[in-house]
C-alpha cells in the first residue's frame, strides 16, 4: 500500500500508454498483490459508496455554468479503466465542448426524436417512458457545458484498412459507461443517457471512422436551480439479488 496526497493506493496503478494492438502476443504477468483491506473499513466503504450510489439520478435539466473540464476527463479516464472482452478496449470518448457541434447534435436528434415520438416508438414503449415526461424536445443537448459522445468500436480498424473481430463490444461498452456515470456522480457532476434512435447521425456529425458506431450520448454538467426529476422507486436488494 503506498499513500499518495492522503489518498492510500492500494495496489499500483496499470502503466497507461499509447496502446497498440496485444493480438497474437504471448502471455507475460506482473505482479498483483494488493494489501488487504481490513473487513472494518470495507464495510464502511461499502455502505458509504451505497449511499453515495441511490442518490444519483438521471438529470434531463441542465444548468448552462461550465463545469471543471478535467473532472470530466478524470471520469472518461476512469471508464477507460473498465474490463473488456479480450481487453480490446472497444470505446471512443468524445468530448464535445464546442456549442455550435452541440447545436447540431440537437438539431439532427430533435428530428429523430420527432419521428420516434410520433409514431415510430409504438404505443407500448411510449406508455414506458411516460412516468419519465420524456418527450422530442431535447434541451440538455445545448444547455449542458459538455456532451460525452460514446462510441462502441464493432471491429478493429488497422491504419491500413485491415479489419480484426472484437469481442463482448456491447458488454465491454456497457460496463465504461456504468463506470463513467459513476465516476462523473461521484465527482459531483449530473449525467443522463441520451439514446436516439436511430443514431447513425452521430458519427456522421462528428466524422468518426466506418468501424465505429454510437452507443449514447451522455450530457454533462450540474442541474439546473429548478431540476426536477421523476418520482421513481428503485427495486429492493431482495428484488434484484437470489442468494442460495
Ligand atoms: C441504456 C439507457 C438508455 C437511456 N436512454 C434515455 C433516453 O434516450 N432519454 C432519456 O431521457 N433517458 C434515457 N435513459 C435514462 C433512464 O430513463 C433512467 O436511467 C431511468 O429512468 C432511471 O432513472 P435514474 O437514472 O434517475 O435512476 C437511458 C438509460 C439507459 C441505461
Amino acid at each position: 500500500m503506498i499513500s499518495l496526497s492522503g489518498i492510500r493506493l492500494w495496489v499500483m496503478p496499470t502503466p497507461t500508454r499509447n496502446w497498440t494492438p496485444t493480438h497474437g502476443d504471448p502471455y507475460r504477468t506482473v505482479p498483483y498483490r494488493p494489501a488487504r483491506m481490513p473487513a472494518a473499513e470495507s464495510l464502511a466503504r461499502a455502505a458509504e459508496l451505497r449511499a453515495r450510489m441511490d442518490e444519483r439520478r438521471t438529470v434531463r435539466q441542465f444548468s448552462t455554468d461550465a463545469v471543471p473540464e478535467q473532472v470530466v476527463k478524470d471520469a472518461i479516464a476512469c471508464a477507460a479503466t473498465a474490463p473488456s472482452g479480450a481487453h480490446q478496449q472497444p470505446w471512443t470518448f468524445v468530448l464535445v465542448k464546442d456549442a455550435e457541434v452541440r447545436r447540431r447534435i440537437r438539431r439532427a436528434a430533435e428530428e429523430e426524436e420527432h419521428r420516434s415520438y410520433a409514431g415510430r416508438l409504438g404505443e407500448e414503449w411510449l406508455a414506458a417512458l411516460r412516468p419519465l415526461g420524456t418527450d422530442e424536445v431535447k434541451p440538455h443537448l445545448t444547455d449542458a457545458p459538455a456532451l460525452i459522445v460514446v462510441f462502441q468500436q464493432r471491429y478493429w480498424l488497422g491504419p491500413d484498412g485491415a479489419k480484426r473481430k472484437h469481442y463482448y463490444v456491447d458488454e465491454s461498452v456497457g460496463i465504461a459507461v456504468g463506470m463513467l456515470l459513476s465516476a462523473l456522480h461521484l465527482s459531483g457532476l449530473a449525467a443522463l443517457v441520451h439514446t436516439p434512435s436511430p443514431m447513425r447521425f452521430l458519427g456522421e456529425v462528428l466524422g468518426r471512422p466506418v468501424n465505429e458506431k454510437a452507443f449514447a450520448v451522455i450530457p454533462v454538467g450540474y442541474p439546473a436551480a429548478d431540476c426536477e426529476v421523476p418520482d421513481l422507486v428503485r427495486k429492493s436488494l431482495d428484488q434484484v439479488m437470489v442468494e442460495l
